[in-house]
């Protein structure tokens, strides 16, 4: 089966390129080689590759920068997902899109399921709420899967940026009115090999029937606990020599100090109870899956 991975250097797409399954001839161009926004020549891209599977990891993910450039943000993350899925509708080519914790306004303080109402509290929230939407109009063969607070042993995330900080200062101010599900791209990666291939039990593996589905590692975290067991993580592994402080900072006292942060939501833990019954296993404990991380650092 001839697959293609969209954003081939993002740290999601890494994960998907290092084990791809037997069988897989796989294809995971950088945006430079394949970007999604150039509509005409991504159509001659997909006839001459000819995928029976679209895996589109790539996206805007800067949450920050979307709030200044807006337009930006959607064209890759809403208008270009659009242009894709009907590009997959009329091919026939199915396609696995990756979204958001942050299509909820996390406001409650329960995990969001599948089908909860949408209401994005920041522009990257709205263009991937958006992108979801264009694809579920579009006829394609789609499935939508929904993760949240990503990282991974390369790439840019929390973990890279805590690592960084965590050398150079001695305080750190780590907010801490904000919990979601840290989760590993190595644990996220088989899972969407595995519905890749059709392994879901009891299902058509040609077609899904609930397009949107929720996946993370399991349990919650604020960032400042994230970043608390992240300092453990590098010291148990020598890559911390002299740890700093971890001081609890709110949201509201974190923007007024750094100006032009997106709005984010408060609890974005997502449900993924029907996902592991789907899958037939459910996911590891976020601390062992940031253990096997940091791990697989140098
Ligand atoms: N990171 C998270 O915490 C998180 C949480 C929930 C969901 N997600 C979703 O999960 C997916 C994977 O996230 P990730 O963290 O692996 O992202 P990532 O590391 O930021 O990678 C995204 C990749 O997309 C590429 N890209 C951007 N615009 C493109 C375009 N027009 N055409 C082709 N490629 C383009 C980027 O290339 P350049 O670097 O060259 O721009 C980058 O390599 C995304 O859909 C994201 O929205 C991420």
């Amino acid at each position: 089966m001839r697959v293609l991975v969209t954003g081939g250097e993002g740290q999601l797409a890494r994960a998907l390129t290092r084990a791809p399954p037997q069988k897989i001839e796989l294809w995971a161009p950088n945006r430079a080689e394949l970007d999604l926004c150039d509509t005409s020549k991504l159509a001659s891209q997909l006839d001459d590759f000819n995928p029976a599977l679209i895996i589109n990891t790539a996206a805007w993910t800067n949450v920050d920068r979307a709030e200044q450039q807006p337009g930006k943000a959607n064209q890759v993350n809403a208008a270009a997902v659009g242009s894709l899925a009907t590009l997959c509708a009329e091919r026939d080519i199915r396609i696995i899109h990756m979204s958001t914790d942050y299509v909820f306004p996390g406001t409650g303080n329960t995990p969001h399921k599948p089908n909860d109402p949408t209401q994005p509290v920041n522009q990257y929230g709205k263009s991937k709420r958006e992108g979801e939407e264009l694809l579920l109009a579009s006829g394609a063969d789609c499935l939508i899967i929904r993760t949240g607070w990503l990282y991974a042993p390369w790439g840019h995330n929390f973990l890279a940026s805590m690592r960084k900080l965590m050398v150079e200062k001695q305080i750190l101010e780590i907010v801490s009115d904000q919990t979601g599900t840290p989760t590993s791209v190595l644990d996220l990666a088989p899972v969407i090999w595995q519905l890749a291939r059709g392994k879901d039990p009891g299902k058509d593996p040609g077609k899904d029937t609930e397009q949107i589905m929720h996946w993370t590692n399991t349990g919650t975290a604020t960032w400042f606990e994230f970043a608390y067991a992240i300092r453990k993580a590098l010291m148990a592994k020598d890559l911390l020599e002299y740890p700093p402080a971890l001081e609890k900072i709110s949201s509201m006292d974190y923007a007024a100090q750094h100006g032009d942060i997106a709005h984010r939501p408060h609890y974005s833990v997502l449900d993924a109870t029907e996902s592991y019954q789907r899958l037939g296993k459910t996911a590891a404990d976020w601390h062992d899956a940031l253990s096997r991380v940091v791990e697989n650092m140098t």
